[in-house]
């Protein structure tokens, strides 16, 4: 069986909206669905999901594809890994076919054995009772407090100081200095050529990612020397931005509340202390797939930072990007510690409990802010005081969760409920017009290729470019035009196409023409931007009642006329159509207009 067929059967048998369900909460509106798009945060529904065509678009940001894109995109896998995972959700075996691992670069499963071998590795030393090794147990047992049941459950090692003993270890297990160098585990020295340790006399954090694979390493000095931690760069099974450390173990300890720290110490003695729904992100800040992934997991963050001031950032950071995602966070304060770590070792679990119970919700964090920053019996810093609060009411989605805080800022402030009201209306409704002119902006910067990493050369010629999107969407969604692009009169080339994205295009559709089948899976030719970019040619075309024959013959001549002149193009059509779509998804999807931005008037 061909690559093809396997993905066509795979895509056949995989329903659409079920698989992006388990991800995303999906709603009606007309044909389609619509939701929240996992691959950038908004909160106004721009992703869609078209269970006609099997496909998915956001509007928001430009991805799209199939079932096979979205897998893609979302478990951070190449096409083979897709399918495999597909294939095994519709309970069909894939033969092993050769060709169908063509495009693939690496071994998932390799890696993740070399990264197993290597954490064995780190954990023997750490027990083999050599004296250094045994100053790195007692830098963990007796400094830091751990117990070996703790060590074990983490599987926390030692890496020792020579720079040789864990290459030539690694190297007689069977793995290639090609593939110890692209997991980060060695490094290979420019002069020489020789392999070399990346982690040296450092204690082992292993990165489990939530199906037991280990996938990075974190690890740390035992001194002051800098510096601290060395962190596993990105491989190919990992990315530091959509990972958490320890979720493997919070993820069925965290339906109802999960704690988010910064350090791995942090999180290692919050589970040895009980506390097994503590995780953190690995030496970076919080990203928005980190915070769209916890959504995934729990209802409700408790964000335990250290209690420096760079803390407090990253904080409030959190807290704003977690409203994002629509997920409740809390703020967490610990007294007389610097970070929960010290803050167990202090004042034990108990108490650690007990300040749970008491983490602060954004408002309260703010109105704590608000109160230590402004003199309340000055009638202008009372003003700016409460206008603060209103902007941060504001940015709470709910209206419900808006008159709750309402009622309590006019109480606190004691100031009418009504005027606070009015302000916040007033914030409302120009959020939602920045919202809306944001949206016309992007709309005409795509429309003029503006920043197009996609497509880098539709800039150079927007005009043109815009007819051969017109004339390659025809191409992809029905099959008679296929059938005469490629014959007279029409006979339309590679040379038809200006663009290197719009030439890659077509002779993808000329391929499939040539061996007999639609361009159903483009996944296994293009990236997933790609696939993003063709999927929005296909759904402008669909979105247009008029594709017939005459539509399409005049789109070709348009696109010849365009080559021709290579004129600067001017305003045209696609344009237009471009914003009255918009438009009539907006009340497709029934986004709130100009009025509902009132809270009670
Ligand atoms: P302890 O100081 O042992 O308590 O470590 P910690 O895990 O509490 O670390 P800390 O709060 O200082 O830093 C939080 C996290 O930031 C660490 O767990 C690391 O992931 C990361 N980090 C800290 N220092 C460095 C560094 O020097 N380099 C890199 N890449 N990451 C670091
Ligand atoms: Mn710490």
């Amino acid at each position: 069986m061909a690559a093809r067929d396997i993905a066509a059967e795979i895509l056949a048998r995989t329903d659409i909206v079920g698989l992006i369900s388990n991800y995303v909460t999906l709603h009606r509106a007309g044909a389609n669905m619509v939701g929240l798009c996992p691959f950038h945060s908004e909160r106004t529904p721009s992703f869609t999901v078209f269970p006609g065509s099997n496909s998915f678009y956001c509007f928001g940001c430009g991805a799209g594809g199939d079932a096979i894109t979205f897998v893609r995109r979302m478990e951070n896998l190449d096409f083979p890994d897709a399918l495999e995972q597909l294939a095994k959700r519709a309970g069909i075996r894939i033969p092993q076919e050769p060709q169908l691992y063509q495009g693939k670069k690496y071994d998932r499963n390799r890696f993740f054995a070399m990264n197993r071998e290597a954490a064995r590795f780190f954990h023997q030393t750490l027990r083999d009772g050599e004296a250094e090794s045994i100053a790195a147990m007692d830098y963990l047992v007796k400094k830091r407090g751990l117990s070996t049941a703790t060590i074990t459950h983490f599987g926390l090692g030692f890496a020792p100081p020579g720079y040789e003993t864990f290459p030539a270890y690694m190297l007689d297990k069977g793995y290639t200095p090609d593939e110890l160098t692209t997991a980060f585990l060695c490094g290979r020295s420019e002069r020489s050529g020789r392999l070399y340790a990346s982690f040296r006399n450092r204690v082992m954090f292993p990165i489990i990612d939530l199906s037991g694979n280990i996938i990075a390493f974190g690890g740390r000095v035992m001194d002051d020397s800098l510096p601290k931690y060395k962190n596993s760069s990105d491989t190919p099974v990992f990315r530091k931005s959509r990972n958490l450390f320890a979720l493997n173990f919070a993820r069925s300890a965290c339906a109802e509340q999960l704690i988010l720290c910064e350090g791995y110490m942090d999180v290692i003695a919050l589970h040895a202390a009980g506390f097994t729904n503590a995780v953190a992100t690995l030496g970076t800040s919080l990203t928005e797939e980190q915070a769209r992934i916890l959504t995934r997991y729990t209802k409700k963050v408790i964000i335990a930072y250290d209690m420096d001031e760079a803390g407090r950032r990253a904080a409030d950071r959190a807290i704003r990007m977690f409203g994002d995602v629509g997920l409740e966070a809390r703020f967490l304060r610990l007294d007389g510690a610097k970070d929960p770590d010290e803050y167990i070792k202090k004042y034990g679990a108990d108490r650690f409990r007990q300040m749970l119970g008491e983490s602060r919700s954004r408002f309260d964090y703010y109105y704590e802010n608000v109160l230590t920053k402004y003199d309340l019996h000055s009638p202008q810093e009372k003003v700016r005081a409460l206008s603060e609060m209103c902007t941060l009411i504001a940015s709470f989605p709910s209206p419900a969760e808006r008159e709750v805080y309402i009622t309590e800022i006019a109480r606190r402030f004691d100031v009418k409920a009504d005027s606070l009201r009015s302000e916040i209306g007033r914030l409302l409704r120009r959020r939602l017009t920045e919202a809306n002119r944001q949206q016309v902006q992007k709309m005409h910067q795509a429309a003029s290729g503006y920043n197009d990493r996609v497509n880098p050369d539709f800039a150079r010629n927007p005009g043109v470019a815009r007819a051969e999107e017109n004339v390659l969407g025809m191409l992809l969604i029905r099959e008679e035009h296929r059938k005469a692009a490629f014959s007279p009169p029409i006979s339309l080339t590679e040379a038809d196409f200006s663009t290197a994205l719009g030439k890659k295009i077509f002779a993808f559709l000329k391929k499939c023409e040539e061996e007999g089948h639609g361009p159903d899976t483009p996944d296994a030719y293009f990236t997933t931007e790609e696939v993003g970019r063709i999927t929005r040619m296909k759904v402008m075309r669909m979105q247009l009642t008029e594709n017939g024959d005459a539509v399409f013959s005049e789109c070709v001549r348009q696109l010849r006329r365009a080559v021709a002149e290579q004129s600067q193009e001017t305003e045209t059509p696609t344009l237009t159509d471009l914003t009255a779509l918009v438009r009539r998804r907006k009340e497709e999807v029934d986004l709130p207009s100009e009025g509902d931005g009132k809270i009670n008037e």
